[in-house]
């Protein structure tokens, strides 16, 4: 993997040519007074170093005579240690994550500038940490006040996520063997809290079942598990996970798990009581087929808009035969009439991160997918109690109140089409009843 961090580097640094770029590693964050949540590497700084240590610091340069990859990190101090974790500390994390030079993080002020000097800018993504933007800011500011006399030094500062995030978006194939992996634990998860949900259950027992297999498998949540029966799937990011379940209701599941920092996001619905009722049943069938049909459109070279636009056409004429949308087809999309029923995309980038970098459009061009990109297709349908549908609609009958559904799924772009990573938690009909 070493090697890999390694590729990733030359390709970023091939790409900023006389740049210096600085990435700062996530900071520890506070859960509520002394207690801190378990820390989490940012996504870019663990792409481009597999270090995964909070206070770091790496630079990447082209314009140093010796050092292309520096790190900056926390010392060996056993002390500390004792209370917080070990440390890989400065001389193993040169030999370990084959930085050319690192410095304790408490030299940066000092050692940074003989990095940027020569730079004709500096990548920096502008962060929360005010104080560390600072750092930067002010050592920018020292290095533009001697320009002049040197006539060489960073011009400007430029956000290095463009760049970034278009190599993050194509996934190898270690990449993938993650992602195919965390999609597997997560099938098992989804499969297993299927059997155990029943009327009577309350969602956090089914949550408590999903998230026992992820840990079973050595792996956490990939975001906070969604387990919404009956009108709480009209409620897109419900997390409460507290109702009864009962008897002739859907539940919505929406969990996956993060497996080495890769990400699954899938979801299912289906009768808690192992029988749709007719209204859910229809309801059911329609975004079972926009999701297929959108699926198929993952292919290299099509826009990425198309999966989008696919299932919001299914969906549409679903909710015009059964009357729940009335006029003209073409009218509804392009108003986006059917918002009231179906209020999100149908999908997003997965990867290190859930919602994972890299662009969907390109100005009025569009984005067209490639080979090795990962993304989830998830359309849905949501008739909350409260709906209400756009003007010169029909209200909608009751007896369709309190139903959402959304099926999700996770998709590489193959050289041939694409690979659902996660078709293993089934989604037919006579599956599910
Ligand atoms: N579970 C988050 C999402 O589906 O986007
Ligand atoms: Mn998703
Ligand atoms: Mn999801």
């Amino acid at each position: 993997m070493q090697t890999e961090y390694a590729q990733r580097r030359q390709q970023f640094l091939a790409k900023i040519g006389k740049g210096t770029a600085v990435f700062r590693s996530s900071p520890m964050a506070v859960m509520h007074n002394d207690v801190e949540y378990n820390f989490r590497q940012d996504s870019d700084f663990f792409y481009l170093t597999g270090f995964n240590e909070a206070n770091a610091v790496a630079v990447l340069t082209a314009q140093h005579e010796h050092h292309r990859f520096v790190l900056f990190v926390q010392p060996k101090d056993l002390e500390k240690e004792t209370w917080t974790g070990y440390r890989v500390g400065v001389e193993a994390a040169k030999e370990r994550f084959g930085a050319d030079e690192v410095y304790p993080i408490a030299e940066l002020r000092e050692k940074l500038p003989q990095y940027l000097e020569k730079a004709d800018r500096i990548y920096y993504r502008l962060g929360r940490d005010r104080r560390f933007n600072d750092t930067i800011l002010s050592q920018w500011q020292t290095l533009m006040a001697t320009y002049p006399k040197r006539g060489t030094g960073p011009t400007g500062i430029e956000d290095p996520a463009p760049t970034l995030h278009a190599l993050r978006q194509v996934k190898s194939p270690a990449e993938l063997d993650r992602m195919r992996t965390a999609a597997a634990i997560s099938v098992e998860a989804h499969n297993r809290a299927r059997k155990f949900a029943c009327p009577g259950r309350y969602e956090y027992e089914v949550q408590a079942e999903i998230e026992h297999t992820f840990g079973l498998r050595g792996t956490g949540v990939a975001y906070p598990s969604i387990v919404a029966s009956g009108a709480n799937a009209c409620v897109l990011h419900y997390t409460e996970n507290t109702r009864q379940m009962q008897d002739h209701e859907l539940l919505l599941i929406d969990a996956g798990c993060a497996y080495e920092y890769y990400n699954a996001d899938i979801t299912r619905t289906f009768p808690v009581g192992g029988k749709f009722t007719a209204e859910q049943k229809i309801l059911y069938e329609i975004v079972l087929a926009a999701q297929m049909k959108a699926i198929a459109q993952v292919h290299p070279g099509n826009p990425y808009k198309q999966i989008h636009d696919t299932a919001v056409r299914v969906l549409v004429e679903g909710l015009m035969d059964l009357g729940l949308l009335v006029g003209d087809i073409e009218e509804i999309i392009k108003e986006e009439k059917y918002k009231p029923f179906y209020m999100h995309r149908t999908g997003h980038w997965l990867g290190l991160d859930v919602h994972d970098v890299g662009v969907y459009q390109h100005g009025e061009t569009p984005h067209n997918l490639e080979p090795g990109q990962v993304l989830t297709v998830e359309p849905g349908l949501y008739i909350s109690p409260f709906i209400k549908p756009v003007e010169g609609q029909p209200e909608v009958d009751s007896r369709w109140h309190g139903i959402g559904i959304r099926i999700e799924d996770d998709v590489v772009v193959t050289e041939q089409g694409c690979e659902v990573l996660t078709e293993g938690v089934p989604k037919a009909i006579e599956d599910l009843a």
